[in-house]
């Protein structure tokens, strides 16, 4: 299972290298707009260091205006991944762009026949939405699992990026299911080495040590 970032914060991916974790990071919009910084600069600071694919969404809403911001971001960097909404224009251009070789991250998924049609499309990733499903009194995870049996029964090549992830448990659920790779905030990511059961066992050999006088 691959983890990519779901951040446009330079510096809280920066400090998530160390760990090896980050294969590839997403944006989106709102991302871009709360770093307060230059969409273009962003994304290809992230590419310089991130050894993976950086999702990059395209604003226009219609098919044509889609492909021309698609190949534009696209040649920011090599691994820039172009995000197009999913919408009748979004895979009009989902469709173009693939078949040109660009890498594709289809969003903004809610169902698996829309992600169907973005498998047929040629996408690289869909991007199925759990938080926003759990938001509205669904379980954002069981759209994760008809998709998986989806593109199973069909051998598509599309990976399954699940995102909108706020939680471990949505981090478990989307691993056992089989989501190809998930996005998620920093701060998810690094709460998936805490356990309160880890903090206790390590205080009381630190407490055993001291005792024991020893140095390594
Ligand atoms: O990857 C999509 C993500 O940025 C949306 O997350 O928490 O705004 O639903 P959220």
């Amino acid at each position: 299972m691959k983890f990519f970032i779901d951040t446009a914060d330079t510096d809280a991916i920066r400090d998530l290298i160390p760990s090896g974790f980050v294969d590839g990071v997403t944006t989106n919009p709102s991302l871009i707009a709360k770093s307060g910084r230059d969409f273009k600069e962003v994304v290809q600071e992230i590419c310089a260091f991130v050894d993976g694919p950086v999702s990059a969404e395209v604003t226009a809403l219609d098919t044509k205006g889609m492909i021309e911001e698609g190949k534009r971001v696209a040649g920011w960097a090599d691994n820039v991944c172009v995000k197009l909404p999913l919408t009748w224009a979004g895979l009009e251009a989902c469709n173009a762009l693939s078949a040109q070789s660009i890498s594709t991250n289809v969003t903004l998924c809610f169902s698996a026949n829309q992600a169907l049609l973005a498998a047929k499309a040629g996408a690289t990733f869909i991007s199925p939405f759990i938080g926003r499903l759990d938001d509205i009194g669904e379980d954002g995870c069981d759209l994760i699992a008809e998709i998986r049996i989806l593109y199973d029964n069909y051998g598509f090549d599309t990976e399954i990026l699940a995102a909108s992830i706020r939680s471990l448990e949505h981090m478990e659920n989307c691993a056992l299911i089989g989501a190809d790779v998930a996005t998620a905030p920093p701060n998810v990511i690094r709460d998936m080495a805490n356990h309160e059961l880890t903090d206790k066992g390590l205080a009381a050999f630190m407490a055993d040590w001291a005792q024991s006088g020893q140095n390594i």
